[in-house]
């Protein structure tokens, strides 16, 4: 009798109570989720009292992938694709301080029991949306990378505009995007989208396939020059592959050796031959239309149904074949 009352008692105060724990669970995964964000601010005080403490764990990497192995939705293991993950390279991080030496001292990050509401410390992390400036995670970087090809990183392009080296390259993966000859215009082109377009059009350096690179050009990197380039000036850029106009000319056109880029676009263009405009347009935004030779004389040329030299077919260079300078006795007017 009292076992029929007791029983199902038992039972009942052994529902409520699983009831009880799962709603309590459900609630605290629930404020995990609800924690507010640390502000960027916090976020920098933490770490730099973590380096500071110098709160290296002991165990590396092993450490981290009790969490962030290939089971975990914030998986690691890409890095072992990579040299970076490498034990065999001299000086990667696997020859010193692991995942450490980019994410900086764990610190109580990987502590296995956070209490009710303590939000996980936090690392460094890279990338245009980590909340640790950029100079920051460059300066991880740097500390292994400060060499040549990098002198003019500060205050470049590029660090000027807060772009990180983690925008470009991938290291935890297995290929960079940003480094691989079929893939590289694709990646500029995801920020660099005008360029990218202009690689597209009727007449382009080949970079499509990656026949040519943007690093041919420039260095991502920064540069001592103008817009990033490797050469010191634009012409010696387009000299470096077109080494036949450099000249020197006995006729020179001035603004041949002045600027390439006055006539022609580097990226691309809807124009043939790269140029910034269709001729006669392109010939006439200097040479006046007044007199000869601009225009079509008088009625002739198109209205009156014959071809004119001055405007049709290669247009003035129809006769004024040598454009870009001329080294005949008689090439004064670059006609040969
Ligand atoms: C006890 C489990 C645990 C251990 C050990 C651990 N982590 Fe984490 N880690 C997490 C969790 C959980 C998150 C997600 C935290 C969050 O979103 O608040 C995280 C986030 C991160 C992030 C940020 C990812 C992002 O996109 O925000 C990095 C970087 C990271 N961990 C690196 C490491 C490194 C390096 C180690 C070893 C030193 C390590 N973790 C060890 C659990 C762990
Ligand atoms: C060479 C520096 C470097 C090393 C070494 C490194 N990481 Fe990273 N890690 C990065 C960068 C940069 C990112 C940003 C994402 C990217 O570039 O793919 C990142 C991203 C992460 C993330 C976030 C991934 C995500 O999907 O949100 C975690 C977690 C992480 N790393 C953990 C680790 C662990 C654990 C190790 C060691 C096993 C490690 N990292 C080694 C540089 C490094
Ligand atoms: C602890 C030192 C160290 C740190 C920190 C480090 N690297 Fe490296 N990195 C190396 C070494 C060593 C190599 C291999 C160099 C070589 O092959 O000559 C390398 C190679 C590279 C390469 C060329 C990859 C290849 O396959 O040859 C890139 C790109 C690169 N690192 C970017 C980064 C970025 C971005 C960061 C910061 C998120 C970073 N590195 C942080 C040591 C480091
Ligand atoms: C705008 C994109 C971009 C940014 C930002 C960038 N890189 Fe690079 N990086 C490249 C490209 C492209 C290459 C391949 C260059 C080549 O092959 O000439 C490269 C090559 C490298 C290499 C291997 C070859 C070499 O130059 O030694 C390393 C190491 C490297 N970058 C490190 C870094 C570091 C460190 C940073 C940040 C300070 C950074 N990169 C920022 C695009 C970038
Ligand atoms: C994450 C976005 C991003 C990526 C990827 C990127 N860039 Fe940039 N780049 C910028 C920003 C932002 C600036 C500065 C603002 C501007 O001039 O467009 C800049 C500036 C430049 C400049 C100087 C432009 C000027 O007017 O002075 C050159 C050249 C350049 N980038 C080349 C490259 C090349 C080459 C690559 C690929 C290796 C690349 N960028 C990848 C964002 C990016
Ligand atoms: C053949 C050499 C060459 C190649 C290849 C090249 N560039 Fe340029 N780029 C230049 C020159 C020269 C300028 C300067 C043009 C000027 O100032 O008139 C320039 C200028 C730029 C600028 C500044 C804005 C502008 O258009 O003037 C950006 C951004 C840029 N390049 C990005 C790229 C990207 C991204 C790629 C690859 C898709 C690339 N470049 C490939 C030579 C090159
Ligand atoms: C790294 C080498 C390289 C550099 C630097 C370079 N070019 Fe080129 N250029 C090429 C190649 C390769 C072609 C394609 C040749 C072909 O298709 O036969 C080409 C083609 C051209 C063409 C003809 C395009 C067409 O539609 O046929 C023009 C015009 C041109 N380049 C102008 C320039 C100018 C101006 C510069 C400087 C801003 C320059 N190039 C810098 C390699 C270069
Ligand atoms: C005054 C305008 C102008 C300037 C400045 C100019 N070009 Fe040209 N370029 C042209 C025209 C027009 C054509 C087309 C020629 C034709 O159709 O006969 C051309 C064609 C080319 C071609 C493809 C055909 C060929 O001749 O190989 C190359 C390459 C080239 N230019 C390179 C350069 C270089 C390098 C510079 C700077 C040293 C430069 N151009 C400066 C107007 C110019
Ligand atoms: C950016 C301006 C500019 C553009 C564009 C330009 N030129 Fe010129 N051109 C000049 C200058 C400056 C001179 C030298 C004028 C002088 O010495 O009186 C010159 C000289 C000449 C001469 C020789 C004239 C003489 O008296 O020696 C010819 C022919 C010529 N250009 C043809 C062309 C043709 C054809 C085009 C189009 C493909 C063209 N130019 C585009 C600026 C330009
Ligand atoms: C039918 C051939 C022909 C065509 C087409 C032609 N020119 Fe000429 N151009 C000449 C001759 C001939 C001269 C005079 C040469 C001399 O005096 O030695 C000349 C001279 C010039 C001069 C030197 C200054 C002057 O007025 O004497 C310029 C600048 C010039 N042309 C620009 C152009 C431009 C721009 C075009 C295209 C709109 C063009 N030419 C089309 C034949 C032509």
């Amino acid at each position: 009798m009292q076992n029929r009352i007791v029983r199902p008692l038992i039972f009942l105060s052994l529902f409520f109570s699983l009831l009880f724990f799962r709603a309590a669970w459900a609630e605290e995964s629930d404020s995990a989720k609800d924690l507010a964000p640390m502000s960027a601010a916090q976020i920098e005080k933490i770490l730099d009292e973590k380096f500071a403490e110098g709160k290296y764990s002991r165990t590396g990497a092993d450490q981290c992938l009790r969490c962030h192995d290939e089971t975990s939705d914030i998986s690691a293991m890409g890095i072992f694709k990579n040299v970076h993950g490498s034990r065999q390279v001299k000086g990667a991080p696997f020859q010193g301080l692991q995942c450490e030496a980019c994410h900086g001292p764990a610190g109580d990050h990987v502590k296995s029991r956070l209490k009710d509401g303590e939000p996980r410390e936090p690392m460094i992390t890279f990338g245009a949306g980590s909340p640790v400036p950029a100079d920051k995670q460059d300066s991880v970087c740097m500390s292994c990378h400060q060499d040549d090809e990098r002198q003019h990183w500060a205050g470049g392009e590029h660090d000027r505009a807060g772009v990180p080296c983690a925008s470009c390259h991938q290291v935890h993966q297995a290929h960079d995007a940003v480094r691989s000859r079929e893939t590289q215009a694709e990646a500029c082109g995801s920020c660099h989208t005008k360029q990218l377009a202009q690689i597209h059009q009727r007449s382009s350096h080949p970079l499509q396939w990656g026949q040519l690179l943007c690093t041919d050009c420039h260095n991502p990197h920064g540069s001592a020059n103008q817009v990033a380039l490797k050469q010191q000036t634009i012409n010696d850029n387009c000299y470096s592959c077109h080494a036949e106009k450099r000249g020197p000319f006995l006729w020179e056109h001035e603004p041949v050796s002045e600027n390439c880029s006055t006539c022609h676009n580097p990226h691309g263009s809807i124009n043939k031959d790269l140029l910034n405009k269709r001729t006669p347009q392109l010939c006439q935004s200097c040479h006046t239309t007044a007199g000869h030779p601009s225009v079509p004389y008088g009625e002739a040329g198109e209205a009156s149904g014959k071809a004119s030299a001055f405007v049709l077919g290669q247009s003035c260079m129809n006769c004024h074949s040598q454009v870009h300078g001329s080294n005949h006795p008689s090439g004064n007017a670059l006609q040969r």
